[in-house]
């Protein structure tokens, strides 16, 4: 399969059949490379309620059918706006077509912003544990370290983790260091970071900080085998 990153949260996977986006967050993005119009995903997983990972899921979906997994009430939430969704919550797992996704927790908070200015809660907020084609991929969400990262690293061996370092909002470089021991996945991409001003990070800074794994971090766009 291949995985590209594109930008905040957006992570991207093809396999052989299918297109999976984690976290769609295209309009507002100013570090994207995505165009909502041009992306025609079968899968958007979705890991907590907040515009800037819910971003442009209903619109991607309704133009490519797109099936939207995301945690029950934020599942029950973007069902209400015509979109076909499958709801989870933390500690389940289910197996589709294109491969399983687990539920995991994250310590953060999950609503929805609506143009009315209300917000909406979405239920609890989440990590993905996505396994596909034998490779287990783990992406954090938003999140701080939390010592039970160690149990899911060792329950579910990982070979690709995503892991915020913006601070501000969730764990800043030198937490997610210590999440990258707890983890130990066979190598960490860096993701929640630059977008917004509070997030600012160099993420040479974090890779420095992490000793004894292997560190990637992407650019816009890139992409890799896995
Ligand atoms: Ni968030
Ligand atoms: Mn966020």
């Amino acid at each position: 399969m291949q995985i590209s990153y594109h930008g905040h949260s957006i992570v991207k996977i093809m396999t052989g059949n299918y297109m999976i986006i984690i976290d769609p967050f295209i309009t507002g993005n100013k570090l994207t490379d995505l165009v909502v119009g041009d992306e025609k995903p079968d899968i958007i997983v979705l890991t907590h309620g907040h515009n800037d990972h819910v971003g442009d899921t209903v619109a991607l979906a309704k133009a490519s059918d797109a099936l939207v997994i995301a945690t029950f009430e934020l599942a029950v939430y973007l069902g209400w706006q015509g979109v076909k969704t499958h709801g989870m919550n933390i500690g389940g797992a289910c197996t589709f077509d294109f491969g399983t996704v687990k539920y995991t927790q994250a310590f953060h908070s999950s609503s929805y912003e609506t143009e009315e200015n209300d917000i909406i809660y979405t239920g609890m907020p989440a990590g993905i544990l996505l396994t596909v084609e034998g490779k287990t991929i783990y992406h954090a969400g938003d999140t701080a370290v939390f010592g039970d990262m160690e149990m899911i690293g060792k329950r579910h061996p990982i070979d690709v983790a995503f892991l915020p370092i913006g601070d501000n909002f969730t764990m800043g470089p030198e937490d997610a260091a210590y999440a990258v021991e707890l983890l130990n996945p066979q190598v960490t991409v860096p993701i929640h970071f630059n977008t917004f001003p509070p997030i600012e990070q160099d993420p040479e800074v974090f890779k420095e900080l992490v000793t004894n794994h292997a560190v990637k971090i992407m650019q816009v766009g890139e992409s890799f085998e896995c």
